[in-house]
């Protein structure tokens, strides 16, 4: 599991220092000019020691007395930090429009340095809202205009790292931060230093360099005790706390990810008391303090929600499906695995990012696990049955791959096999291991598993179509099958397929009333009863299970 979330590192470019405020004041000739400057100025202190709702009120002082006097600089800055901190509060309509008022405002006083930076801090915001092609142009357009800053320069070379990280270019993200590294150095500037630790300790963290992680996270926090960053210090700690975790630490996790959450509950910064929540949760999880995991991950989830956030969400929903599993709620552990992929899919659809593909997979492994776990519950209801689910999802894919079926199609045929027989929670333990014939009454029941199986799944969405599999695997294409009586192409192919290789499986292993026949013996009696199936059904099933289990 990933030691940390990208969405940490992405909060940080909207945090940095632009022009220095003293440099805005020394640059606005005359004493008018003091005024705002100063407001300026002190707004950032406030800002920096975390009193966030005294810094907006200062900001705006500056904007107004800037405005009044004609500081175009100091109001393009004011604005622009101004937006910084209504974004961090999650109020990103607000956040905008300032900033974009601060691009204006540079533009028109010739000023290319503060121009960019306000292009840096609106990339950001369309990064963390999911508009990552667009962020990549304004980082660009911001380099372009203000790369005459060496410490802007810094800044765009980090934002460009986190970008690669994101996309999962972990070398390159790697080379980013280093440079961003050197330039913060080079120019004293001990804030963006901490910075670059910090990154450069996510990104060891993501290749579970778990020394050099914590390394430079212990070398970021050093440093932000002494400039006196609080949220940043409050994210040092969040992500150290991830790197203990993944250590099995987990009395070390939660002091970090509690302290954390003290400072982001000071400042307000709901959307990093999400990530900080979902971290507890995990640590509730792990050391098995169940009730108290699931407070905290809903909390996140909500938090997550307020902010509009959809990774946060997906990811939170992810860990709480997680937990769901271990205590055995397997139908909210899938009902939030679906949240969660349809979460994944939105961002998908926006963004193609390697980084949102590698978690959309580790969300289907999830998936596959989830079920794969259910489906053998069941079987252990029912003695002759076991390892049934997991051979039927073998022999199914196969017969899907020489169907020429694509990946969805594959996923949806093995999730389909997973909890094919779900429905037999139902039917009384006497009558699924009944030795000898089953009474008329005993086959009834027996028939209803397909409806009960998709009753139980009532509440639960998948994405993909799973419920025709369940409900119709034993739909003959001769129309001679249960509960439906369908026929012919009535019947789903992937509900087909199931139905095939399930036979097999019956056929193949040892029933409480008959031996197992050899794969060659089921196969012949299949032949006399290939009416049942589709023919290009009964083709690829000949062509692959028989020979695949002859050779096991
Ligand atoms: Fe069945
Ligand atoms: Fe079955």
């Amino acid at each position: 599991m990933a030691a940390s979330d990208t969405s940490h590192a992405t909060r940080l470019r909207t945090d940095k220092s632009g022009l220095p405020a003293p440099r805005a004041a020394a640059s606005a000739a005359g004493a008018a000019s003091a005024p705002a400057a100063m407001l300026l100025q002190q707004a950032r202190e406030q800002e920096l020691a975390g009193s966030l709702a005294d810094a907006i009120g200062r900001y705006e002082a500056a904007i107004a007395g800037a405005e009044a006097a004609g500081e175009a600089r100091v109001a393009a800055e004011a604005q622009r930090r101004l937006a910084v901190v209504r974004h961090r509060r999650g109020e990103r309509e607000a956040a905008t429009a300032l900033c974009e008022r601060s691009l204006e405002v540079a533009t028109e006083a010739g000023d290319t340095v503060l121009a960019g930076e306000a292009l840096n801090t609106l990339a950001g915001f369309d990064f963390e809202s999911g508009a990552i092609e667009l962020a990549r142009a304004r980082f660009y357009q911001a380099l372009e205009l203000g790369g005459s800053s060496p410490e802007l320069r810094g800044r765009i070379e980090q934002n460009l790292g986190i970008l690669a990280n994101i996309q999962g270019n972990h070398d390159e993200a790697l080379a980013h931060y280093q440079q961003s590294l050197y330039a913060f150095q080079r120019t004293g500037d001990d804030h963006g230093c901490a910075i670059a630790y910090h990154n450069l300790g996510m990104v060891s963290a993501d290749r579970a360099r778990w020394e050099d992680a914590e390394e430079c996270f212990r070398r970021s926090l050093e440093i932000t005790a002494a400039v006196g960053d609080v949220h940043l210090t409050g994210l040092g700690l969040l992500n150290r706390s991830e790197v203990h975790l993944a250590r099995q630490r987990y009395g070390d996790a939660k002091s970090d990810a509690e302290a954390a959450l003290r400072i982001f509950d000071r400042l307000g910064t709901r959307l990093d008391k999400a990530d900080a929540y979902k971290v507890i949760g995990r640590v509730y999880r792990e050391t098995g303090q169940l009730a108290l995991a699931e407070a905290r991950l809903t909390a996140a989830i909500e938090l997550a929600v307020s902010t509009d956030s959809v990774l946060s969400e997906a990811e939170a929903s992810r860990e709480l499906a997680l937990l769901y599993q271990v205590m055995g709620r397997n139908q909210e552990a899938l009902r939030f695995l679906g949240a969660a992929h349809r979460l994944f899919g939105r961002l998908d659809a926006r963004l193609d990012l390697v980084d949102v593909a590698r978690r959309v997979q580790r969300l289907e492994d999830t998936y596959l696990a989830v079920v794969r776990d259910w489906g053998q519950s069941i079987e252990s209801a029912d003695s002759y049955t076991f390892g049934h689910c997991e051979r039927v999802a073998g022999y199914a894919l196969s017969v899907a791959q020489a169907l020429g079926m694509d990946e969805a199609q594959q996923t949806t045929i093995r999730i389909g096999a997973y909890l094919h027989d779900l429905g037999k929670v139902r039917v009384p333990h006497e009558i699924l291991n009944k030795a000898g014939p089953l009474s008329r009454e005993e086959f009834e029941i027996i028939k209803q598993h397909p409806v009960w199986g998709v009753e139980l799944l009532a509440t639960v969405d998948f994405p993909w179509d799973i419920k025709p599999i369940i409900r119709w695997h034993h739909e003959k294409y001769d129309g001679t099958g249960y509960p439906d009586r369908l026929r012919g192409d009535e019947i789903p192919l992937a509900a087909q397929v199931i139905c095939i290789v399930d036979v097999y499986d019956a056929l193949t292993t040892t029933r409480s009333y008959r031996a197992a026949m050899t794969p060659k013996e089921a196969a012949a009696q299949m032949h006399e009863s290939r009416r049942w199936w589709r023919p290009d059904v009964y083709d690829a099933f000949c062509r692959t299970v028989p020979a695949i289990a002859a050779a096991a």
